[in-house]
């Protein structure tokens, strides 16, 4: 499997606060994996997204992306990688439509627009502007817009906080298509049940340190001595809600 990020000995100090975010982190993902950053906030699951996609510095370590490095090849690394922010206010004086065309404009090849509106449920709205959006649409729509010039590594901070079950189960479904195209998926989550559902590896971050790291049936296994067994799964509030509210996606199976 090819190595797509290379992390070694990530550390940043805030220069202001002195506060250290991330202190002596490791790990790598390859082509087709996705791969998950767990942790309590303020661990520095953000701080390390925005240094691996080249917004931030680092106080020290290396970051390797397909062997390249932001310094010497930002151009094509740009090209090559999708992201949704955390905290993103851009884009609210343009409209849906237009926030995807202006992200698929940065890439040599994309998704046809409308086909995606349509995936991501949002063809309805897409001459609203932006600040008409509820939380949950714009979130789509930033999701929409990380993936349209199909890239071949995609940053996902927090991508389904907001979303109701249905898009959640939708994105899920689009983040597995991406990973079976060769895609590369780094994304942060609060939520245990889709970390577990998605990453194939997951570091868990405390205090900026990463505190265990592997696949997600191995952690469990190793953290708890008798091996947790999965039960065949139960009906649950979130399929009722999935049922009632028109779902048109399959139900998966998490057992
Ligand atoms: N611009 C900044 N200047 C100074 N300190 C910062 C800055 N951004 C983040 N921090 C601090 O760095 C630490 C890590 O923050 P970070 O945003 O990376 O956490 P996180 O794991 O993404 O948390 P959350 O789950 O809440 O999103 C926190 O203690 C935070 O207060
Ligand atoms: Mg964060």
């Amino acid at each position: 499997m090819t190595t797509v990020i290379e992390v070694k000995n990530l550390r940043k100090v805030y220069k202001r606060t002195r506060k250290v975010a991330v202190d002596d982190v490791s790990f790598s993902v390859s082509e087709g994996e996705c791969f998950g950053l767990l942790g309590p906030n303020g661990a520095g699951k953000t701080t390390t997204l925005e240094i691996l996609q080249g917004l931030r510095s680092a106080t020290s370590g290396e970051v390797t992306l397909f062997g390249l490095n932001w310094k010497q090849h930002e151009t094509k690394l740009r090209s090559l990688m999708g992201g949704v922010m955390q905290h993103n206010n851009l884009y609210e004086k343009l409209k849906v439509k237009e926030c995807v065309e202006l992200f698929a404009s940065f890439y040599p090849s994309y998704t046809p627009i409308d086909t995606l509106l349509e995936r991501f449920n949002l063809s309805e709205k897409k001459d609203a502007w932006l600040s008409e959006l509820s939380g949950g649409q714009k979130q789509r729509v930033f999701l929409a817009m990380a993936v349209v010039g199909q890239p071949k590594l995609v940053f996902l901070d927090e991508p389904t906080t907001g979303l109701d079950p249905t898009s959640r189960q939708e994105f899920w479904h689009i983040i597995k298509d991406l990973k079976e195209a060769g895609t590369c998926v780094m994304l942060t989550t609060h939520y245990m049940d889709e970390a577990e559902f998605l990453c194939d590896n997951l570091a868990i971050i405390n205090s900026g340190q990463i505190i265990e790291s592997g696949a997600p049936s191995d952690i469990i296994n190793r953290t708890f001595e008798t091996p947790v067994i999965k039960e065949p799964r139960k009906a649950t509030l979130n399929d009722v809600f999935l049922k009632l509210t028109g779902s048109t996606m399959e139900r998966e199976s998490y057992a």
